[in-house]
């Protein structure tokens, strides 16, 4: 681990390059856990937080909602952009979306559909899943052998799972895969605010239809409990329904789409992993566990302190910021046994921080791990002698990112389908 380091960090965990690197957020993460693990970061350009990267203080963080508080910060945005959003909205919050909420709204907005979400009543829709993910792997295999899983594979059926959660007919999957990847990459890439403003009215537009659709014709989807929610008899305002479909469409796909795409890739790194997996497909929930924590989609969330208060034994004030930096946490040498091992059969892939943790723990995960349950039992079944066929690239943002292109070529096995 490099000593220069120590002049650069600051720079280094705001610079979107930095995650288009894998081993250089590593090993900067690395370097913080070593030597300053609760460190006070001015970069030039971001407003200064404090960067978390301890397991054990980024759950103290996140269980104590009561003091750390979701609003106004919630991801990197230079302070430029913070500006600019204001200038443009007359608020510092992008979204009055459930990851911007704090109690009491946020616990009676999330209890609109963490029924739905769980993973009990997904079951209903294993069937949907299991169909796609054949349908998935169907494509795969037409390819004919060769293929960027990332961008033909892994980016479709996250999006189209998503799209069943939503209600949203097939034909409008594009136009929803470019917004939200126009969303994400905005958020700490290059595009800046102007172009997360842009998506974000374009998903707005959009959703205002389907809310008036689904008051007609209500179904079974998510859609419809946002058209017609009500918190103490009072209809949901229009501003924090468009804000969840937001949150939930667009948090949906890419976040699982780089955990399918960088857990194959892990798999293919390691193909003593690969081949413990197929031999034992019972694996496959530890697997994805240990997928998740692998890749770590989610770079960060923030938080800011009500009072002041100690976290890791730093003295932290009224009004500042931090930024939990979940793959940091999910390489905790104090937690994870060989923590840069990739094990198919981690006995302790289950503390992973990926989801985040306490009151805000992502919605979707039981959707997310079903997913990559189905897909990657139906893949491994019905395709062989997978290897990489050329040099992956990632996505440059500090929010949301992972693999881009993942190059591969493979064999559809002779079993039945
Ligand atoms: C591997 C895939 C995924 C990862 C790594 C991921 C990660 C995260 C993280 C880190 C948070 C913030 C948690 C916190 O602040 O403590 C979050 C929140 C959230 N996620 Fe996910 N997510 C994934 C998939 C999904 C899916 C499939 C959905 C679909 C509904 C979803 C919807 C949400 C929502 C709505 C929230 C906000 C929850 C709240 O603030 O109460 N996510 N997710």
């Amino acid at each position: 681990m490099s000593n220069a380091l120590a002049d650069t960090i600051d720079e280094v965990i705001v610079d979107p390059k930095t995650y288009g690197d894998e081993h250089a957020y590593h090993d900067a993460f690395h370097w913080l856990r070593q030597n300053d693990p609760v460190h006070w970061s001015e970069p030039a350009d971001y407003r200064p937080f404090w960067a978390i990267t301890r397991h054990a203080d980024i759950m103290a963080v996140e269980l104590n909602a009561a003091n750390f508080l979701n609003d106004p910060r919630q991801f990197l945005v230079t302070t430029a952009d913070e500006d600019a959003l204001y200038e443009q909205t007359g608020s510092r919050k992008f979204a009055e979306n459930l990851v911007a909420m704090d109690n009491p709204k946020h616990k009676a907005y999330r209890a609109l559909t963490s029924a739905w979400f769980g993973a009990k009543s997904l079951r209903s829709l294993e069937d949907e899943i299991t169909a796609l993910a054949r349908e998935t792997v169907d494509r795969m295999i037409d390819t004919g052998g060769t293929c960027d899983f990332a961008s033909e594979i892994a980016a479709w059926y996250p999006l189209r799972t998503i799209m069943i959660v939503l209600g949203v007919p097939r034909e409008d999957e594009p136009l929803m895969l470019h917004l939200s990847q126009k969303l994400f990459g905005s958020v700490g890439g290059a595009d800046g605010m102007a172009g997360m403003v842009e998506a974000f009215n374009a998903f707005n537009d959009y959703f205002s239809k389907v809310t008036a659709d689904r008051r007609v014709n209500p179904r079974n989807d998510v859609a419809t409990i946002l058209a017609t929610a009500t918190i103490d008899g009072e209809p949901i305002g229009e501003a924090e329904r468009n804000a969840y479909y937001l949150i939930v469409a667009a948090a949906g796909h890419d976040t699982t789409s780089s955990a399918i795409s960088g857990g194959l890739l892990a798999l293919l790194r390691n193909p003593a992993e690969m081949a413990k997996l197929r031999a034992d497909p019972d694996l496959i929930g530890t697997a994805v566990d240990e997928f998740i924590r692998w890749t770590s989609p989610v770079k960060h969330f923030f938080r800011t302190a009500v009072a002041d208060c100690e976290v890791g034994g730093k003295q932290i004030r009224a009004g500042d910021s931090l930024m939990m930096c979940y793959p940091s946490g999910n390489r905790d040498e104090a937690v994870f046994e060989a923590p840069f091992d990739f094990r198919v059969d981690r006995k302790d892939a289950k503390k992973h921080l990926a989801f985040g943790y306490g009151p805000h723990l992502c919605l979707g995960n039981a959707l997310a791990k079903l997913e990559m349950r189905i897909l990657f039992t139906e893949l491994l079944r019905r395709v062989e002698d997978i290897e990489l066929a050329g040099t992956p690239t990632w996505v440059e943002a500090s929010f949301v990112s992972g693999v881009k292109s993942l190059p591969i070529s493979f064999r559809a096995a002779q079993v039945e389908t």
